[in-house]
């Protein structure tokens, strides 16, 4: 079992789940109110096709919704996959249990954003991941997402390949391995799949925290 069907499985566990009112946020860092909302997507998302790459439990996706946006989540773990369906299943998000690999390749219809929220861009080599994105998207679609800065402990990593160890619900901790990258590195991965970089963002979540806790990146197909 993975950390995110650990995770899930601990707070499936605790009992039924109820239908919840979707966050009237979006949110890139893991504290709320840091930093830029929905707005990066484009001025007015009704109607728009969304899809996020690692949705966990749903909020950023059933957020998009709320705005008028046509959102599917996708998450690899089926314990998220239930989770967001019993908080914000009855509010029209579209959740799929899929890797988003599988999800972007085995579907056709063109996307007008994709985002991923310290999700699953950042947690594998993102070559084909930002390829598969690359070629789902319309021209002029934006592609944003979040990860743990990383130089949030005050250096970059040494290898890209980073395991972090996160905290689970009952206490216990489970491994997670990143692709820890700086900007520079995602801007020639973004170049190779056909994005251009439009922002690159450090965030600060605590607003106090002594160094860059999440890197924000946004793209667009030319
Ligand atoms: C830190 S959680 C973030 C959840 C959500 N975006 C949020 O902000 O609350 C990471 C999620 O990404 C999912 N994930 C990791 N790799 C994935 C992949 N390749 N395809 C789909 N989901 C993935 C995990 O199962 C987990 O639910």
């Amino acid at each position: 079992m993975d950390a995110w069907d650990a995770h899930a499985a601990q707070r499936l566990a605790k009992g039924p789940l109820r239908p919840l009112e979707p966050p009237a946020r979006m949110e890139w860092t893991q504290r709320p109110g840091i930093g830029p909302g929905a707005e990066i997507l484009g001025e007015d998302l009704a109607g728009r096709r969304v899809v996020e790459l690692g949705c966990g439990p749903g909020n950023n996706a059933a957020h998009l919704t709320s705005i008028g946006a046509k959102v599917t989540g996708v998450d690899r773990s089926k314990g998220q996959i239930q989770r967001a369906v019993a908080h914000y299943g009855h509010h029209g998000t579209e959740f799929v249990h899929s890797r988003a690999l599988g999800y972007l390749t085995r579907e056709g219809e063109r996307l007008d954003a994709i985002v991923s929220v310290f999700g699953a861009i950042g947690l594998g080599e993102p070559a084909k991941l930002l390829s598969a994105c690359s070629r789902r998207l319309e021209r002029k679609g934006v592609l944003a997402f979040s990860v743990p800065h990383p130089q949030r402990t005050g250096t970059i990593p040494a290898s890209p390949r980073t395991r972090d160890r996160m905290t689970l619900p009952d206490g216990t901790t489970a491994t997670v391995d990143r692709w820890d990258i700086d900007p520079a590195a995602w801007v020639r991965a973004f170049n190779r799949a056909g994005l251009l970089i439009t922002g690159v963002s450090n965030l600060f979540a605590p607003a106090d925290a002594r160094w860059p806790t999440t890197l924000l990146i946004t793209a667009r197909k030319p």
